[in-house]
């Protein structure tokens, strides 16, 4: 659990990227059915209704799960903001999300007018909790230390194959907790050499090995996505691993450069 600033954000959450209808509904509930207690949509992944599903029959109480949605980069007006919670709240069947995020910042984006619309709308009570996905250094240093908005989470990719350190210590000196997004590098992890040697040691997998490497450290969460009941079971029991020195030295020789997720409308990472 993370604690930063009011905040009781589970390490570990289901990532629900590319799964809709019935599948994403079931997978949802299955995964509350084993304790899953966070679970991470976006008003893009056009899946908040089949999650609202699983949010109205599950039997966890809704206060017990952590609930993330995100707006789109193309609705960061205050007034498109607006109508984006409230859309996400009617589909996902509830009257407040754990965390709302800007899921991309935009070359021009009007970082009072959206920042201040975010605070805006935790007043209101409409999320809990506010912050933002994708934003490089340089811009979330423009947006806590000269915007000085009160962002309590950054989403963005980390994982054993991405060097992150940067942007992870300057939230950790801000008070920002980190979601690391594709921490299983979009499913490679699972096959990974190294990580399967590490793996053999503990009677473990790959891919525990890529999840249990983000959720040792402070003030970072993982999102995997999975579907499939076995993946869904192994990455929640990734968080029983113990994995020691000599798997940590391993894992900070692999090559730290590779990111999976850059669409045409990402910003330049170095600014
Ligand atoms: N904020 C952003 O801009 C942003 C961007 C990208 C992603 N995200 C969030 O991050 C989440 C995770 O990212 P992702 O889904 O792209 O990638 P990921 O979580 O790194 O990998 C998901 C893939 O790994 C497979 N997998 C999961 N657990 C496994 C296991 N134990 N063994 C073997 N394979 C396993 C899944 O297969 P099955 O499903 O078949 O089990 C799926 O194909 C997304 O779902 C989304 O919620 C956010």
């Amino acid at each position: 659990m993370i604690t930063d600033n009011g905040l009781r954000m589970p390490k570990l959450g289901l990532g629900t990227f590319r799964m809709k209808g019935p599948e994403c509904s079931e997978a949802v509930l299955g995964a509350l059915a084993r304790g899953y207690r966070h679970i991470d949509t976006a008003f893009m992944y056009g899946n908040e209704d089949a999650v609202g599903e699983a949010v109205e029959l599950t039997t966890t109480p809704r206060e017990e799960f952590h609930l993330t949605t995100k707006v789109w980069w193309d609705q960061l007006s205050p007034d498109a903001m607006q109508a984006s919670i409230e859309r996400s709240l009617t589909a996902l069947k509830t009257d407040y999300v754990d965390l709302f995020l800007i899921h991309w910042p935009t070359p021009d984006i009007d970082l009072a007018a959206s920042l201040g619309k975010l605070v805006n709308i935790k007043e209101q009570g409409l999320a809990r909790h506010i912050g933002v996905c994708n934003f490089p250094l340089g811009l979330l240093r423009r947006a806590v230390e000269e915007v000085q908005a009160p962002i309590e989470v950054h989403q963005f990719e980390y994982h054993v194959l991405l060097d992150q350190s940067k942007l992870v210590n300057y939230c950790r000196s801000k008070g920002i907790a980190v979601t690391a997004y594709v921490p299983l590098a979009q499913g490679r992890l699972a096959e990974h050499p190294a990580l399967g040697e590490i793996a053999k040691k503990h009677n473990a997998t790959a891919a525990q090995v890529a999840l249990k490497w983000l959720l040792d450290q402070d003030g970072v969460s993982a999102i995997p996505k999975a579907s499939r009941v076995e993946s869904q079971t192994s990455n929640f029991d990734a968080q029983k691993l113990m994995l020691d020195d000599a798997d940590r030295a391993v894992i900070a020789g692999l090559p730290k450069d590779q990111r999976f997720v850059s669409p045409p409308f990402a910003p330049d990472w170095n600014s």
